[in-house]
């Protein structure tokens, strides 16, 4: 409904028949009225809500009318106009009316000049037809999201890992390597999301097209590496762990037999899930801290929707390789050492693929691993330096000490 402050308010061209506009004219009329009976009775009564009723009332100057029954404020008018027709919002956003626009300072940054049933701020990636009804595409709407960041090389073991996914599975993956038209031999392949971007890393694509406004659709989002074994993995079961532990960060217990580096991600045998473990001697500052608990690595990590949005946001443009990460999940989640969690009962092995790594750049005599290995851990202390820069700025804005425990 566009209002002006000048012209015609039957300007409409669905107003034609006089009988309508008649019809129309009493019934602003006894909008009005009760507009001023409400105004009266009620000053206070959400004037900052506004909902027109936009069929009701086609491109009636509403300032007009104003004008012509001064006294009644417009909020009043509106407020009475919208009860009339039983369609007042219930949302605690403010709605204002600017001169001569809409204007909704609650809408997503941006939008605020459209009316807010209208705003559609979060996606999902189902897949749709060219024909038919919208509301009949879809047979199933997968609630859970997995990713892999693949070359065609790992096909096998990709088709494994997949194949262990239902179909309350979304697929997406993501191609290093360029070849995407090969995958379709496999079947899964013409359901899946293929986003094909050479030589860039599984935490590159995650910021780009994980957006929490993209996947907002999934209860629980995975971002797994090509290299998984998954024989003894069933998703369906590991999401009902994770639900009913209360995780929202973990990944699967990890088979313990190729040098594991750290004792929190081993699987164990005889639990469904652990949130904490023993390190070597003074590897913990403190049992709820990493390496400890609150830790869960980053190859074959799952997060809740909730905990996703956060991570996003903490994910750095330029440090691909996501070191140090891992270290720094547990700020998304509180109590993190109780939300963040390694699932025993549905476990996997690391086989440790040499993949992207070794795609970097020979140079200096060097193999190309050893150039990508070097930026992994620079990267890792340019992210720690970043991140307690980022808390000293906070807490010194805020005028008080850090506490001790978000010192690593
Ligand atoms: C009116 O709309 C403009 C944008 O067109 C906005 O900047 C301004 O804050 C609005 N004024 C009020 C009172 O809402
Ligand atoms: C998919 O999800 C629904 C609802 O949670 C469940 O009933 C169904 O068993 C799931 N499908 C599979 C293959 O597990
Ligand atoms: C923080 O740590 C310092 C020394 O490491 C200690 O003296 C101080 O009591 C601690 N503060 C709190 C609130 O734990």
């Amino acid at each position: 409904m566009v209002l002006t402050k000048m012209g015609n308010p039957f300007r409409g061209g669905s107003i034609r028949k006089p009988n309508e506009a008649m019809r129309l004219i009493v019934t602003t009329f006894v909008g009005v009225i009760f507009g001023f009976f409400l105004g009266v009775s009620f000053p206070t009564l959400s004037l900052t809500k506004l909902n027109l009723p936009s069929s009701l009332f086609p491109s009636i100057d509403l300032t007009y009318i104003e004008d012509k029954y001064s006294g009644l404020s417009t909020n009043s008018l509106l407020n009475a106009l919208s009860s009339l027709k039983g369609r007042r919002s219930s949302s605690s956003g403010s709605y204002m009316l600017n001169d001569t626009q809409i204007w909704v300072p609650t809408n997503p940054p941006g939008a605020e000049r459209l009316p807010p049933g209208i705003v559609v701020s979060e996606s999902d990636f189902y897949l749709r037809r060219l024909w038919g009804l919208p509301d009949e595409d879809l047979t199933i709407k997968p609630q859970y999201l997995v990713t892999f960041t693949v070359g065609y090389d790992q096909k096998k073991n990709i088709d494994a890992a997949i194949k262990k996914f239902s179909e309350n599975f979304t697929i997406v993956l993501f191609h290093y390597d360029g070849r995407t038209s090969e995958w379709d031999e496999f079947e899964w392949s013409k359901r899946a999301i293929h986003v094909s971007i050479q030589k860039q890393t599984k935490w590159w694509y995650a910021k780009r097209f994980l957006h929490p406004d993209i996947v907002a659709a999934y209860d629980y989002i995975f971002i797994w590496d090509e290299d998984l074994g998954v024989e003894h993995f069933d998703s369906e079961e590991y999401i009902k762990l994770v639900r009913k532990h209360g995780l929202e960060i973990s990944q699967p217990g990890l088979e313990p037999n190729n040098g594991l580096t750290w004792q929190m991600t081993k699987r164990r045998g005889n639990s469904e899930v652990h949130k904490d473990t023993e390190e070597k001697p003074g590897w913990c500052t403190d049992p709820h801290l990493p390496p400890c608990a609150a830790f869960v690595e980053i190859m074959a990590t799952v997060f809740s929707r909730d905990a996703w949005r956060c991570v996003w946001h903490m994910i750095q443009n330029d440090l691909v390789h996501g070191w140090g990460l891992d270290f720094a999940l547990r700020k998304c989640v509180e109590p993190a050492h109780e939300k963040i969690g390694v699932v025993d009962a549905q476990w996997i092995v690391h086989q440790s693929v040499p993949s992207l790594g070794n795609q970097g750049k020979a140079d200096n005599g060097r193999a190309p691993w050893e150039g990508v290995r070097e930026r992994c851990r620079r990267e890792w202390t340019m992210f720690q330096e970043r991140m307690a820069s980022a808390e000293t700025a906070y807490y010194q804005a805020m005028g008080v000490d850090p506490p001790n425990s978000t010192a690593r």
